[in-house]
């Protein structure tokens, strides 16, 4: 008897977790109010999020909804940057490397780098030559409108085989970030369809900035990527890249990792200072040596090192480094140090705009792994707040809120977790205040057995993602929306949909 009641159950489990041919992210979750107002206009978006049924036919939001498609840049305001992104699907060789089936941007990968200034319009074109499930462009930690976040079948439909999609955004931020596929996020990626994107500060006229000061001040864009079958480069290239550079010379390195896993990297040859951590300037950043720097999956450091008066400077990662110096300069290979810069007191506070003890509401995001159904496929899946699947929470927020989120960690492994379209404050690790310049994230690892407390204001209305970035870990189950009451999307996820952002 028991032995049927236990068959029945797990039975109705996975009946219970098959989901629709075609759904609404707003209904893969439980709505979390985080102790603010719950709004009545959201049980209506839901109502209206199902109604809208299969087959991905969007209907127009209800008065006093706004639709994600209308979420968008000043339409009336011409491109100052324009580029074009043609992505295929072909089998790529990297010099000297191995051939595997992967993906190219404008017959490359990486992609081209994109670089902005401050204020400018970014304007990019990207067509779907031949990718047969589709592709988007996610402008990783760039806080875009909703609707040119490149989530397929959240904030758009995929661009499928022969379609084409604009994206338009203003660079109202500075610093290292990179765009990728968020379209079968993790065979994309790690297949090549991904890229540098570099906002620059509006151009200061001072005589530092003159072209041609020397010692110079040579800017240096360093993607991290592991291509199919364990292939580590550093902006496509195997093994060593060299950096022309002369004696004396200070240069940045954007660090990039494109990679699902953290990485470390460290310096040879020259102390380094940490300038920023995903395109935000960290305040008073020291000196430092015999330490080395994690990069979260996902995440960017821009290091500042200088060129010694004989010799070079190498930046190394795991299996691939950057030779920065005169040609034929050298510097030693040499083993990770065994201590790593801690963020949580690295450089000197400073006001953060706004206060997260007057949080408007509060959110546990508490990761663990149970067995159980996603989607009808049974298996050890990641959970968030002991849910999994539609059963996660969905965080509700209203425009302008103060929200404070807890992520903590009890799942056996580490994830890095991206929050789309907000950067997140850290407030604390494991209780212990942060005491260094502030520590401004928008993605972050969070190690098993490990607790932060972060913050962000809410001030970029849609529906976004919050999700771990290592991208089969997403495709596990580890993945939510931030949501914003009254906004909704006419996108669909699901079989029927061809839309797949994990
Ligand atoms: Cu870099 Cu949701 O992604
Ligand atoms: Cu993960």
């Amino acid at each position: 008897m028991l032995g049927v009641v236990a068959v029945g159950l797990v039975g109705w489990m996975w009946w219970a977790s098959v989901l629709p041919g075609a759904y609404s992210a707003l209904d893969m979750g439980v709505p979390d109010f985080g102790g603010g107002p719950g709004s009545e206009a959201h049980a209506d978006s839901h109502a209206h999020a199902n109604a809208a049924g299969a087959g991905g036919t969007a209907a127009a939001p209800v008065a006093g909804e706004t639709g994600v498609p209308d979420l968008i840049a000043d339409p009336g305001r011409p491109a100052d940057v324009r580029v074009e992104l043609t992505a295929r699907a072909e089998s790529v060789t990297l010099p000297g490397g191995e051939p595997f089936d992967g993906f190219t941007l404008n017959g490359s990968t990486p992609g081209p780098t994109i670089r902005a200034t401050e204020g400018q319009l970014v304007e990019v074109v990207l067509r779907n030559e031949d990718v047969p499930a589709g592709v988007t462009a996610h402008w990783h930690g760039v806080d875009v409108p909703n609707a040119m976040d490149g989530v397929a079948g959240v904030t758009q439909d995929a661009v499928m085989p022969g379609q084409t999609f604009t994206y338009r955004f203003v660079a109202e931020q500075v610093g290292t970030f990179w765009y990728h596929a968020h379209q079968t996020s993790h065979p994309q990626v790690v297949g090549g369809l991904f890229g540098a994107l570099i906002l620059d500060p509006a151009p200061e006229t001072d005589a530092a900035a003159a072209v041609g000061a020397n010692p110079r001040t040579v800017d240096l864009v360093a993607a991290i990527h592991t291509y199919p079958g364990g292939q580590r480069t550093i902006d496509g290239a195997l093994g060593d890249v060299h950096q022309e550079a002369g004696p004396g010379d200070t240069v940045r390195v954007r660090l990039i990792n494109t990679d699902s896993t953290p990485t470390s990297a460290w310096v040879t040859g020259s102390s380094f200072r940490l300038l920023a951590v995903d395109g935000h300037d960290l305040e008073g950043p020291t000196a430092v040596a015999d330490h080395s720097v994690q990069i979260t999956a996902g995440g960017r450091a821009d290091l500042e090192v200088r060129v010694p008066e004989s010799g070079a400077v190498r930046v190394q990662v795991p299996g691939a480094s950057i030779v920065i110096g005169p040609d034929g300069a050298h510097a030693d290979q040499t083993s990770a140090p065994r201590d790593q810069l801690d963020l949580l007191s690295y450089g000197e506070p400073a006001p953060i705009g706004f206060d997260p003890a007057a949080a408007d509401r509060r959110f546990a995001y508490d990761i663990g792994r149970l067995p159980g159904f996603l989607d009808g496929r049974p298996g050890y899946w990641w959970t968030i707040n002991g849910g999994m699947g539609a059963g996660v929470p969905m965080y509700m927020v209203d425009e302008g809120d103060v929200v404070v989120m807890t992520i903590s960690n009890s799942s056996g492994e580490g994830h890095p977790m991206h929050l789309h379209g907000h950067h997140l404050l850290v407030l604390a690790r494991d209780g212990v205040p942060s005491s260094g310049s502030p520590w401004w994230v928008d993605s972050l690892d969070v190690a098993h057995g490990e607790s932060f407390e972060v913050a962000f204001v809410a001030d970029n209305p849609g529906v976004w993602m919050d999700h771990c970035h290592n991208l089969p870990h997403a495709a596990e189950g580890l993945m939510t929306h931030v949501a914003y009451n009254g906004v909704t999307t006419p996108f669909r996820l699901g079989r029927d949909t061809g839309n797949d952002p994990e």
